[in-house]
């Protein structure tokens, strides 16, 4: 039997710009494994390491697009950084509440996962798509003009 996912992507999701959009399908794809993983009754081990890796990646993704919005001087960078630190600190919460036993990863906190990430894509992150696309990022991903993937190569050597 096929396991029906909790967050589809379909256009309304898309920023515009293809890398962009490739890390936020990552962010789904994670949030759709700990929806399997609680459908299937994985064991709690399974279901903590890929929470850490929601966290991780979300870590990682906020950083690269900070990066990019410092380096074209982005006009709300302030308040984009802030909706990040916001966002971060609810998972870190989440994180430590279910490594605890205090909360469970269940239907509840999924839809509340679903709403975190897709609120942000759709409400802040669409913002900074004409800005970006008018500071020369591409719309179409390219290895040669990837100014996304040069931080994340350089993140990921440490
Ligand atoms: Fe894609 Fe602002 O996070």
């Amino acid at each position: 039997m096929e396991l029906k996912s909790l967050v589809h992507w379909d256009d309304n999701l898309s920023v515009g710009i293809e890398e962009i959009d490739q890390q936020h399908k990552i962010l789904v794809e994670l949030i759709n494994r700990l929806y399997t993983a609680i459908v299937t009754s994985t064991t709690d081990k399974e279901i903590h390491g890929i929470l850490n890796e929601l966290v991780q990646y979300t870590v990682i993704h906020f950083a690269v697009e900070e990066s990019l919005m410092r380096i074209f001087n982005y006009p709300d960078y302030d308040t984009h950084k802030k909706h990040h630190e916001d966002l971060t600190h609810q998972v870190l919460d989440i994180q430590a509440k279910v490594l605890s036993g205090e909360k469970k990863v269940d239907l509840e906190l999924l839809n509340f996962l679903r709403a975190w990430l897709t609120n942000h894509i759709m409400g802040e992150d669409k913002l900074y798509t004409p800005f970006f696309l008018n500071q020369g990022l591409h719309a179409k991903w390219s290895k040669k003009t990837s100014l996304a993937g040069k931080i994340w190569k350089f993140m990921h050597l440490g």
